[in-house]
């Protein structure tokens, strides 16, 4: 088996090992027993996760291929998914892939691809995954800025044209609960209109790497991705965005049209922590005079919750996701007693099921709008003005460095409200 074998090739699980058999199009996949080569880009906690996901969804999964920025992540990914399914992991020394250009091989060796790495890698990985004919599973947010929204839209459509299955990793769309009382709200009037959206994601800090005196300033730096909006897009974006993704989700996918956002370094002083916020608060106006309100907080040692209220002309839903509770209150009281899931797995099973089916599920444009709109939240916030969803999406910035090369570190430039000039 060579990496170069044409793209559409499959894969068939037999007695003596695997063998490459002819291409058969898209319902070369119907039976389960089909085997379909799975390949890992971004090897860290969620992407790992997200390869226990795959090969639990679907007995024909087999991962094939893996790629990541640095050979110890890689190496401790493999050992454990190798640990719990040895039977389901074939990946030789010469399908792991390492460094800036990890993915590139990952893309050619597989039938489908999970993208778990920082989130700035995602638009150019995304392109090169449908070019190369891969279905594909990513993590959210999938850009940190506008430039990076509108590729990801631009690759949406070329999935849709080819038939592959793009599916996102806005987890909680996939969780029963929600999912019951979205739908009362969207399509059985639970609530009446929907006149305000309200959400809370108050959490702690997150992990920080010690720098190791081999790295580069900007191996530091993206080690610690999450401190750097250029990587992360800040927490707003690679956090508190499942909040406005159901922000969203109850206003039917509608986008707001302005953001007024506020936010700051209350406990983030130290250097280690780049140059993101601790905190952010928005207010999202939408054309129909509904309004939006998302705090979000990473400061330990303060109250956490991360709740969502909707209130309609005849109702309030309030919703704790943690909790898994879900009620309506109002003119028609309501409250999901169903079973909870494992939403990450529903995900991964509702995938693979669309792939064996060639009916490809597209969830492009709702990732690329989810992430703008918390773009748009932190541009606001960064330079204090309010901004429109049309200067947001057609905003020139681009977070991301125009090389890729380990060495010099990015600039680490800290936003001022007031000062900090929208691009
Ligand atoms: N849906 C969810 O609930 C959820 C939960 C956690 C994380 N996430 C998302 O998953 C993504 C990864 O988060 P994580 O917590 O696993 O982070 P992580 O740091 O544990 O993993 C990221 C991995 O990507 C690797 N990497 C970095 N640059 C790369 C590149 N250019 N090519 C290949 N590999 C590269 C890193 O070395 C690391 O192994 C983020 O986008 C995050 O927002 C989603």
């Amino acid at each position: 088996m060579t990496r170069n074998l044409p793209r559409r090739e499959f894969l068939k699980t037999t007695a003596a090992g695997v063998v490459a058999l002819p291409i058969l199009g898209a319902t070369a996949y119907a039976s389960g027993k089909d085997t379909l080569r799975v390949g890992l880009v971004g090897c860290g906690g969620r992407g790992t996760g997200a390869a226990f996901q795959a090969i639990q969804a679907d007995p024909g999964v087999v991962l094939w291929s893996m790629g990541d920025l640095f050979a110890d992540r890689l190496t401790s990914s493999l050992g454990g998914l190798t640990e719990n399914f040895a039977q389901r992991v074939d990946v030789p020394d010469v399908r792991q892939h390492v460094g800036f250009d990890a993915y590139q091989k990952v893309v050619q060796e597989v039938d489908v691809v999970l993208f778990a790495t920082p989130p700035v890698f995602r638009p150019m990985h995304l392109a090169a995954a449908i070019e190369a004919g891969c279905h594909v599973f990513c993590e959210k947010p999938v850009a940190v800025d506008a430039p990076g929204v509108r590729s990801v839209l631009k690759t949406a459509q070329v999935a849709k044209k080819k038939g592959l299955s793009l599916a996102s990793g806005f987890c909680w769309r996939a969780a029963n609960g929600h999912r019951s009382l979205y739908n009362r709200i969207l399509k059985e009037n639970a609530i009446g209109d929907v006149r305000h959206v309200y959400a809370t994601y108050l959490a702690g800090g997150v992990w920080y790497k010690k720098r190791q005196e081999k790295w580069t300033d900007l191996e530091y730096q993206l080690r610690n991705w999450y401190y750097y909006s250029n990587f992360s897009g800040d927490h707003i974006v690679e956090q508190a965005i499942h909040s406005i993704d159901k922000l969203l989700w109850a206003k039917n996918d509608v986008m707001p049209i302005s953001a007024i956002a506020m936010g700051g370094r209350q406990v983030r002083t130290d250097e280690k922590y780049g140059n993101i916020f601790d905190h952010f608060g928005v207010v999202y106006e939408w054309a129909d005079g509904t309004h939006g309100h998302l705090v979000t907080r990473q400061q330990n040692g303060c109250h956490s919750e991360n709740l969502d209220r909707i209130v309609g002309s005849e109702g309030i839903a309030n919703i704790d996701g943690w909790a898994n509770r879900f009620e309506v209150e109002g003119a028609r009281p309501w409250k999901y007693d169903g079973p909870g899931n494992d939403m990450y797995q529903t995900e991964h099973d509702e995938l693979f099921a669309s792939i064996r089916a060639g009916a490809a599920m597209n969830q492009g444009v709702s990732m690329a709008h989810s992430t703008m709109a918390a773009i748009l939240g932190r541009m606001s916030a960064y330079t204090g003005q309010r901004i429109t969803w049309e200067q947001a999406m057609t905003s020139k910035q681009d977070l991301t460095p125009k090389s890729w090369e380990f060495g010099t570190g990015i600039d680490v430039v800290q936003a001022t409200p007031g000062k900090t000039k929208f691009a």
